[in-house]
């Protein structure tokens, strides 16, 4: 067996943003009302034009020239997405073609807000069992393509970008990945969905009237499962590896709510130092908010090479992850 270490990380979002003040003309809203319940101050917004694939292989193209290293070097790129450029072919075949990965397979991971943290457990599996050596797991989403701005309860919520991050074995026994948890509870399925476009309701101008190619969200439910989730995967991880929260170096969740955030943490017993929240600047990018999360732990110095790092998600499904990592960069 082989370990894995994360070793490069790239992140991409669009220039563009769309402030709290912006959405007051939009909606019936007040920037006080989303600070307050949600902690979002902007979201980044792509352009007409760009899609999921192009902010991927911008993230992907920044770390592989952090690396080093060219894009014909990788086995596998996994694209954590739930809004690809087309359902089919797979936005992970539109990267790799751009980006001249001329030796990788790959395919769509499609776990909504766990996107990227099942994208990082299943390129850890790839990487240890010896068959691979270097992996791209990329979380990208251009959310606002789905999102209905005429809806309160749900388009201040989401933004777009896109993070991609390197794994490959580790050195001469040194750690990196050690352990997850994953889960999903499709029980919790109606409460966050995108109902139309799928075989089963299929686009129609009756589909798009009754605007059911957007995101639909029972809020409350979501969020009392996030925050419990949240809290009992990592309890889980840490209690079957003989950890405490006294050991992590820093967590770094999915960013859907700051109130979720901070209500895991709490539940958990982890200070709110060692917790990495940046929904204020970007909003929820769904797959993107690990990675974009982890970059901005390492530029104010929150993540540091040594640190035992834990990612944490919950999302549409439902699904559920967390993964524990010796952070090796
Ligand atoms: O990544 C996984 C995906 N999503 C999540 O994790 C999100 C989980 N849920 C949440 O973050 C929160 O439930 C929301 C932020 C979506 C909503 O916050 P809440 O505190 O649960 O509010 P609520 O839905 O209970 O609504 C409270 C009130 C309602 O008014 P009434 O019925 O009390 O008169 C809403 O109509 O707030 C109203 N409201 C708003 N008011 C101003 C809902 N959205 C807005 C808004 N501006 N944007």
């Amino acid at each position: 067996m082989y370990n894995a270490k994360i070793t490069a990380l790239g992140c991409y979002t669009p220039p563009e943003v769309l402030t709290n003040q912006d959405l007051e003309k939009m909606v019936d809203t007040t920037n006080e009302w989303i600070m307050q319940r949600v902690g979002i101050m902007q979201r980044h917004i792509a352009p007409a034009g760009v899609a999921t694939s192009d902010m991927a292989v911008e993230a992907a193209k920044i770390a592989l020239e952090q690396r080093g290293i060219d894009a014909s070097e990788l086995d596998a790129i996994l694209v954590c997405t739930v809004t690809p450029d087309m359902l089919f072919p797979a936005t992970a075949c539109l990267v790799q073609d751009r980006l001249g990965a001329t030796h990788a397979w790959g395919f769509d991971l499609l776990a909504a807000c766990s996107g990227f943290v099942y994208g990082l457990t299943t390129a850890a599996h790839l990487v240890s069992a010896g068959s691979h050596k270097k992996v791209l797991v990329i979380g990208a989403d251009t959310m606002s393509r789905i999102i209905d701005y005429t809806d309160r309860a749900t388009c201040i919520l989401f933004g777009d970008g896109a993070g991609a991050m390197l794994v490959e074995p580790t050195e001469n026994g040194e750690p990196g990945f050690i352990d997850f948890v994953n889960q999903i509870d499709g029980s919790g399925g109606d409460n966050l969905k995108q109902p139309a476009g799928g075989s089963r309701i299929p686009a129609s101008a009756e589909s798009v009237a009754d605007r059911l190619h957007f995101v639909k969200q029972d809020g409350q439910q979501v969020f009392k499962y996030a925050v419990r989730k949240m809290e009992e995967c990592c309890r889980d991880l840490l209690d079957r590896n003989h950890l405490t929260v006294a050991d992590i170096g820093v967590m770094i969740p999915h960013q859907a709510n700051r109130r979720i955030i901070s209500a895991a943490a709490e539940r958990l017993g982890i200070n709110c130092d060692r917790v990495v929240i940046n929904i204020d600047q970007y909003g929820n990018t769904t797959g993107a908010t690990i990675p974009l999360a982890t970059r901005d732990a390492l530029r104010c110095g929150k993540l540091k090479k040594g640190d035992l790092v834990l990612f944490a998600a919950v999302g549409a499904g439902y699904t559920v992850g967390a993964n524990l990592w010796r952070w090796q960069m």
